[in-house]
């Protein structure tokens, strides 16, 4: 038996999993105390059930304490099991550490969330100078793409596009939308000066110029990434752009802003909200093994999409 629990915003996606796997959606009650503390009961019975959390970690520092209080109850009730489906997955973009003393959070989430939880299943996080969660993480994890659900998605949608990532890194992700939308693509240069300060440096497009520009980047955050973008690309004289991400952490007012320069902006429901026009369910729903696997005998049953550690068994 499998119980999908939601963690509170997550019910949309826990309910549409639920549905999609043919198990039970599971109740967890919250609130927080006046003293802003937080309470938490999970209300389903999880005993001999294996537990799929769900929780999306935009915003992470709100809603890690619960998280993990809920994790931990669910273990103590006896469940076999305790997973976590995290669509995004926060602070992996700390990576390494720039100046003395400072903490590479991507390690230390990843050991924090190890500590509690069996496996982890997320969609394209943020992996830039850490290649694999299996090198930062100690339980079995495993990835979802959204590139060929982007792809798919400007075909369907936009006629002669361009497709362009915003830096070098981009570059083996964006290849792949393109191909999938059958578009040629271009990757500009970035370079961040400061949390709210990028550089763009495009290449020359003028063989471009009827094209319509498709923005694809995997996180909008600050937004600088993109406005910037859109910014130079407006003084070539190209079209307003498109813009494409996959997961929709937009800090306070970055979105009302890059919806005024650009034509639409598209993001997956890894994180709910109103630009969300691409679903990673059916995505999600393949990486999620089935149940029966108990936390002993954990083995990718799903090929092409996880990582190595999950092709063996668990000690
Ligand atoms: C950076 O390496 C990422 O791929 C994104 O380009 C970046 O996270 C976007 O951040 P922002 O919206 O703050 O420019």
């Amino acid at each position: 038996m499998r119980v999908i629990l939601p963690m509170p915003g997550n019910e949309a996606m826990a309910e549409a999993l639920a549905r999609s796997l043919g198990a039970e959606l599971g109740v967890l009650s919250w609130r927080r105390f006046p003293d802003s503390e937080a309470y938490v009961r999970i209300v389903s019975d999880v005993r001999d059930k294996r537990i799929d959390v769900v929780c999306t970690l935009a915003n992470p520092d709100p809603q890690v304490v619960t998280l993990l209080f809920a994790a931990a109850t669910a273990r103590e009730r006896g469940a076999d099991g305790v997973h976590l489906i995290a669509p995004y997955l926060a602070y992996m973009r700390q990576d390494a550490s720039f100046a003395p003393g400072e903490a590479v959070s991507a390690v230390h989430f990843a050991r924090l969330l190890s500590q509690v939880f069996d496996s982890v299943i997320s969609i394209d996080p943020h992996l830039h100078r850490i290649g694999d969660l299996e090198d930062i993480f100690s339980v079995p994890t495993r990835v979802g793409r959204a590139a060929p659900l982007l792809g798919d998605w400007i075909a369907q949608n936009l006629d002669a596009p361009l497709i362009i990532g915003p830096d070098q890194e981009s570059e083996q992700w964006v290849a792949e939308v393109a191909l999938r939308a059958g578009a040629p693509y271009v990757v500009a240069r970035k370079q961040r000066l400061s949390d709210h300060q990028v550089r763009i440096e495009l290449p020359d497009l003028t063989r471009w110029s009827g094209r319509r520009p498709v923005l694809v980047d995997d996180i909008v955050s600050s937004g600088q990434t993109m406005i910037e973008t859109t910014r130079h690309l407006a003084a070539c004289g190209m079209a307003k752009p498109y813009c494409l991400a996959i997961h929709a952490v937009f800090a306070p007012k970055v979105f009302d802003n890059l919806a005024l320069l650009t034509e639409r902006v598209v993001t997956t429901d890894t994180i709910a909200h109103p630009s969300n026009a691409i679903s990673v369910l059916d995505t999600l729903a393949r990486l999620i093994e089935p149940s029966g696997c108990g936390k002993s005998t954990l083995i990718s049953l799903v090929a092409g999409q996880s990582s190595r550690r999950f092709q063996r068994e668990r000690a």
